[in-house]
């Protein structure tokens, strides 16, 4: 069966990144190769979690390297060396350029914690998204999967998941929920699910 070789970009504590290599370590994800994970924060937890899982992982640090272009150009060389077909953001916080996502054009994938249109966009990351949902007061939140394209949170839809908010919630309980009902199932089933299609369309090719 052909798999596809993915890689995995993270900045923080990499919880769905576990969520992916806990699914592949159980013969979940017959089509995703997990290859590589490139982190834009040196200390993330994610990338210990890689090393534990025997995934080559390294940093590329946009302040270090001086410039988005530099930095970009560090994460296209370690993609090719290590012949990445498919990217997913999975919590990673730096922002990619245009010429970036053209190049990856539907195989970069991106997890966000709300049910897309709704808070969305630039500026909702992490608990702002939590705390914009409660502020609103709506009754429903979740998340989406999608692909990325040069508008932030913009691309396709590829799935979404609705999780219930409950009178008393915070934005920490409320992401917790999320994660936990959401999140890290939907993240590992939307991976699989292009990688398939990935590997049908090589296979017909
Ligand atoms: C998740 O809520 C994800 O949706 C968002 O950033 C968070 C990352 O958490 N984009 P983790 O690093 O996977 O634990």
């Amino acid at each position: 069966m052909k798999k596809i070789k993915t890689a995995v970009f993270v900045s923080g504590g990499g919880t769905n990144l576990q969520a992916i290599i806990d699914r592949e370590k159980a013969g979940e994800l017959p089509h995703v190769a997990l290859s590589l994970v490139l982190s834009s924060q040196e200390g993330a937890f994610a990338m210990e979690r890689a090393r534990q899982a025997g995934i080559p992982a390294f940093a590329c640090v946009k302040k270090k390297l001086g410039s988005q272009a530099a930095f970009e150009a560090a994460l296209i060389q370690k993609l090719e060396e290590h012949e990445i077909e498919l990217i997913v953001l999975a919590g990673f916080l730096s922002i990619l350029s245009e010429d970036f996502t053209k190049r990856y054009e539907r195989r970069i994938i991106n997890i966000h914690p709300s049910l897309i249109p709704s808070f969305c966009g630039a500026g909702f990351y992490g608990l702002k998204v939590h705390e914009a949902a409660l502020a609103r007061g709506v009754k429903v939140t979740g998340a989406t999967v999608h692909f990325v394209n040069e508008i932030p949170d913009g691309g396709e839809i590829i799935a979404q998941k609705a999780v219930r908010i409950y009178p008393g919630d915070t934005p920490e309980k409320l992401q917790k929920r999320v994660m936990r009902q959401a999140e890290w199932k939907l993240l590992p089933t939307s991976l699989e699910t292009v990688a398939k299609e990935m590997a049908s369309r090589d296979l017909n090719q």
